[in-house]
């Protein structure tokens, strides 16, 4: 397609609305797309253009913030981040994400994935509280350190993972691949103090030994996360404990405690010589 030529795409849409609906159902809409034009682009024309009263979730337009997750042709995608080449079709089909219960239209409700993910502790902990409490310096941190968790931190909580996961569709209380993740994260994290706190967490029913290693949750990801490697990543930090394996490595000291180099860098010759 020529990047101004224009084709003409249904949209075929679940609505829902709790107050006048006992069941979903479907809506057709024809949307023009051009080359390059996202799903939520084809859905912000039928907001604008066709029924305003269409719910979907919207805020970065960037594959940043998270909040544009849906189903479309029954896989999981960011609107946002899709474009409507990709599936070389004249017909999609948007549903909301599936494994969390329905707000409106193409809004799920994410309150359980924010607290599940609130129940891992995802901050640092430290046994240091005064330094936590009021910090006087940033921890050290070498290159392979942070390379240890560096993928998990691109997560943006779009809730993806959860709606590949087989096992988040048959176990609502699942922690899933999102905290379990985030747990990950933070457990591999060389400032962090707190394993045991988490591993308490997490080696309890619903949570990391439920996964059943489907991995959808790592093929589902728009940022690259790999969620399933974390969780057996987890499980194998879960079993040290168990083991009484202890930890080799001492968490990170605090960079003041370290002889202040002073950079070498010259200066300029414009610049004024302070006295
Ligand atoms: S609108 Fe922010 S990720 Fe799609």
């Amino acid at each position: 397609m020529s990047s101004d030529a224009v084709k003409k795409i249904t949209f075929r849409v679940q609505r829902f609305d709790p107050e006048k609906d006992r069941k979903p159902h479907f809506q057709e809409f024809i949307v023009p797309v051009k080359r390059g034009t996202t799903v939520l682009e084809g859905l912000l024309y039928i907001k604008e253009n066709l029924d305003s009263s269409l719910a979907f979730r919207t805020s970065c337009r960037m594959g940043v913030c998270g909040s544009c997750g849906m189903l479309i042709n029954e896989y999981p995608h960011l609107a946002c981040h899709t474009q409507l080449e990709e599936f070389h079709a004249d017909r999609l089909t948007l549903k909301p994400l599936p494994n969390m219960p329905i707000i409106k239209d193409l809004v799920p409700r994410l309150e359980t994935l924010f607290e599940h993910h609130k129940s891992v502790k995802p901050y640092i902990i430290r046994g240091d509280n005064a330094e936590m409490e009021k910090p006087t310096a940033g921890y050290i941190q070498k290159p392979h350190e942070l390379d240890e968790f560096l993928q998990f931190t691109y997560c943006i909580k779009c809730g993806l993972c959860i709606a590949a996961c087989p096992t988040s569709a048959s176990d609502l209380a699942f922690l899933g691949p999102q905290a379990l993740g985030q747990a990950y994260r933070y457990c591999a994290d060389s400032r962090d103090e707190g394993q045991d706190q988490r591993y308490q967490i997490v080696e309890k029913d619903h949570a990391v030994w439920n996964c059943h290693f489907a991995a959808a949750c790592s093929e589902a990801c728009p940022k690259g996360v790999d969620p399933a490697l974390a969780i057996q990543l987890l499980r194998k930090g879960v079993a040290a404990k168990a083991l009484r394996v202890k930890k080799t490595t001492a968490p990170a000291l605090l960079a003041t405690s370290l002889p202040q180099a002073k950079p070498k860098i010259d200066v300029p010759e414009f610049t004024v010589k302070q006295k």
